[in-house]
């Protein structure tokens, strides 16, 4: 595991703590998942792809879309309820899951401020890029603001977390990322954050519920065509950390709601029939005309399923 500690100026020295701990080669971060998802009968690939600097990029692009209602919808929610879960948590260090670009998390350091607590934040996030530019801005706006960036999965990170360094701890989990889970995968997530809380801390967690397809299909699908793209930009990633020759004019965009799973689906559909090689995986991989690479499930869930 490689350490590298930043400032990313000179009065923040001592503020601010990046951990890059998916470093090629030292850790589970090797392509086999690539490598698993694209030998399946329905060919998938994991949705943490999406998120390197572009396309963690692209998904703030989605979150501003007039059809993309859940970052509004939760923002709001979040908003009047902060001060609500401060009182409730005491002081405790704020763990986010998928930080991006922390703009929810104002909310909640604003309402930890407001109680006059110390305010020490912890994103985790894949991509190194957008977690440095959002603690960059939160260390600016919150002078009293420690940050420790963690580059990472979460499975790794929810290991590396080690003592929280004040009375408690906050492990959150927003946006309804939850969904892109299996239920087994649900599983032993909640395992994996039971084990880095104590007893009485406290877990925060935004999910989606059911509603009428058109409005799901809706966000999925926007008319920009920014879904598309962000959908699109994972062969791109793979292209490029895997030595793949994806070509992106040979595959569309799908993303449909599935009703007896009760999901949102998004795939990417070869137009053609062809191969693809990813050398540095020594893969080769054969798509018949019209076959999908399942790149995402998006969960939704009711009051039943969520308790
Ligand atoms: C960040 C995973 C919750 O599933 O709605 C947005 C990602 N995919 N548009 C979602 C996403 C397509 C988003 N999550």
């Amino acid at each position: 595991m490689s350490i590298l500690s930043e400032s990313p100026s000179s009065h923040e020295i001592g503020r601010f703590h990046l951990e890059h701990l998916l470093q090629v080669g030292l850790t589970d971060d090797d392509g086999a998942d690539v490598i698993f998802g694209l030998t399946q009968k329905q060919k998938t690939l994991p949705s943490r792809y999406f998120y390197d600097d572009k396309g963690s990029e692209l998904f703030e692009e989605i979150c501003t879309l007039p059809e993309y209602y859940p970052t509004r919808t939760e923002t709001a929610i979040l908003g009047k309820h902060a001060p609500e879960i401060a009182q409730l948590t005491g002081v405790c260090q704020l763990v986010e899951l998928g930080s991006g670009s922390s703009t929810k998390t104002r909310l909640l350091l604003d309402a930890y401020e407001a109680e006059g607590y110390p305010l020490v934040y912890l994103p985790i996030d894949v991509s190194a890029g957008i977690l440095k530019e959002s603690a960059r801005d939160l260390l600016t706006d919150y002078p009293q603001l420690q940050v420790r960036g963690l580059v990472s999965t979460y499975q790794l990170a929810l290991k590396s977390l080690g003592e929280s360094s004040l009375p408690g701890r906050m492990i959150f989990f927003l946006g309804s990322t939850l969904g892109n889970f299996t239920p087994q995968e649900c599983d032993g997530f909640f395992a994996q954050v039971t084990a880095a809380l104590e007893p009485g801390e406290h877990f925060l967690l935004g999910i989606d519920l059911q509603k009428p397809k058109d409005i799901l299909e809706a966000a999925y699908n926007d008319s920009q065509g920014v879904t598309a793209a962000f959908n699109l930009n994972m062969l791109t990633h793979l292209n490029w950390r895997f030595g793949g020759n994806f070509d992106l004019n040979l595959f569309q965009h799908r993303a449909f709601y599935n009703e007896s799973e009760g999901q949102m689906e998004m795939h990417l559909i070869s137009e053609v029939s062809h191969s693809v090689r990813l050398n540095a995986l020594e893969l080769t991989v054969e798509f018949a005309a019209g076959e999908t690479i399942r790149t995402e499930i998006s969960r939704k869930f009711n009051l039943q399923q969520i308790q």
